[in-house]
């Protein structure tokens, strides 16, 4: 069957939010993926930035196959052992006192959210005793005021798309949830504008995926959470694009020597399940108690035992030590397309999540390197390449991916 008459019928069925381009992928390997006519790509966005292992990794493959025999679901009225085991060594990694497995990224920020709400509520319940029960009928408001970052992605729920920095988003859906108050990344000065007697979070991703590639400036994050500590509030670090190994360490905010108190994880946590977590630590950690949240799906025997697989290849095969290296390679090589061209404006990033900024629009260089050229990008913001391959990319990998990128620049 011809993809144009796939497309066609994609285009009567799903719901169009999105304008998608005119490829229908069939398979990948490693990190090549073949469309429906048997035509080879090279992939630099990983599903965006989710195939850490890249496709068919034999080991992650037997181990999700071994439980889909044995058990895929259960709920979370019981216990089971690949939740248990996932959970273990995210927190070891991490560093974190407490998991909460969730479907997505955005489901891991209303979970983040909710913690930042209920650590606000417990303490006025604290100041005013068991009064706070009746404070509805009191008339007073326990709003508990987050701060978040202009030009910050969190996801699409109506919670995380209130704490989104990007009003183009946030419009069509207003009215969101209230409280919420926006400060300039990197600029300490305004987050401290922001800081109420209601604040009771700041939430930010440690690198900026969506909005640019922008990461934290260590003075800053350091800033920001001398302010928390300072005003108790919760810092909660979005790591769903930028963690998972994807800097070179574990979790972005490991580089900075800063803690969250509360962080969010998705996208390559699962490498293609669905399976995203919020964790807490110290007092955010108890914040919320049985009966405050809850999912259907979140954290069954199948996507747990899927990340658990994804955990242990991590620390089987150094993956973080790979990034580290390759990530400086892909960095050098960029710089010299920057220098080389006069269209590309900007270049930021760490690791394998990084962006050159053109001059011109992205979409219509990410659409000829993808047509012409047969190598996957995605872009973020309007006018940035953004770089999130899968984490096993070798040198010859960036080198093939240059080449043909330069064909296409060269064109512009
Ligand atoms: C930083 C960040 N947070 C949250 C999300 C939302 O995750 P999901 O699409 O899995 O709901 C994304 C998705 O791109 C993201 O990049």
């Amino acid at each position: 069957m011809a993809d144009e008459t796939r497309i066609c019928r994609a285009e009567q069925v799903l719901y169009k939010t999105y304008n998608r381009f005119p490829v229908v992928f069939d398979h990948g390997k490693g990190v090549k993926l073949w469309d429906s006519e048997g035509k080879e790509y090279l992939d630099f966005g990983a599903g965006i930035a989710v195939m850490g292992l890249g496709y068919g990794d034999e080991e992650y493959t037997q181990a999700v196959k071994a439980q889909l025999d044995k058990l895929t679901h259960i709920s979370n009225l019981f216990y089971n052992e690949p939740s248990i085991e996932a959970g273990e060594k995210l927190l070891k990694v991490s560093g974190m006192d407490r998991v909460f497995f969730t479907n997505s990224g955005t489901e891991a920020v209303e979970g983040a959210l909710k913690i930042a709400r209920r650590y606000h509520y417990n303490k006025l319940h604290e100041t005013m005793g068991d009064g706070c029960d009746g404070c509805e009928e009191l008339q007073i408001d326990t709003t508990g005021e987050i701060i978040a970052m202009n030009h910050a992605f969190h996801g699409r729920s109506l919670g995380a798309l209130s704490v989104t920095g990007n009003a183009h988003y946030r419009l069509p859906f207003a009215p969101l949830i209230p409280g919420i108050r926006f400060a300039d990344f990197n600029d300490l000065e305004s987050v401290k504008a922001q800081i109420t007697d209601k604040t009771c979070a700041v939430i930010m991703e440690t690198i900026q995926g969506e909005g640019g590639i922008y990461p934290a400036e260590e003075a800053f994050l350091k800033g920001v959470r001398a302010l928390c500590d300072e005003y108790d509030l919760l810092l909660i670090l979005d790591e769903i694009q930028c963690g998972m190994g994807r800097t070179g360490e574990m979790f972005a905010w490991q580089h900075y020597g800063v803690k969250p108190d509360v962080m969010t994880v998705a996208k390559a946590l699962g490498n293609g399940v669905p399976i995203g977590a919020f964790l807490a630590c110290g007092k955010a950690a108890t914040a919320m108690v049985p009966g405050d949240h809850g999912t259907t799906y979140g954290g069954n025997p199948l996507v747990t035992a899927a990340a658990g697989a994804v955990l242990d290849i991590f620390e089987k095969r150094h993956i973080t030590d790979h990034v580290r290296e390759v990530g400086a390679y892909l960095y050098e090589k960029l710089e010299g397309l920057s220098a080389k061209y006069k269209v590309i404006c900007g270049h930021r990033g760490r690791g394998l999540i990084q962006g050159l900024e053109l001059t011109v629009p992205a979409g219509s260089v990410v659409s000829k390197a993808l047509l012409e050229e047969k190598l996957v990008f995605i872009s973020a913001g309007s006018h940035i390449i953004r770089f999130v391959p899968p984490l096993i990319i070798q040198p010859s990998d960036v080198d093939e991916m240059a080449e043909r990128l330069e064909r296409v620049l060269a064109n512009i």
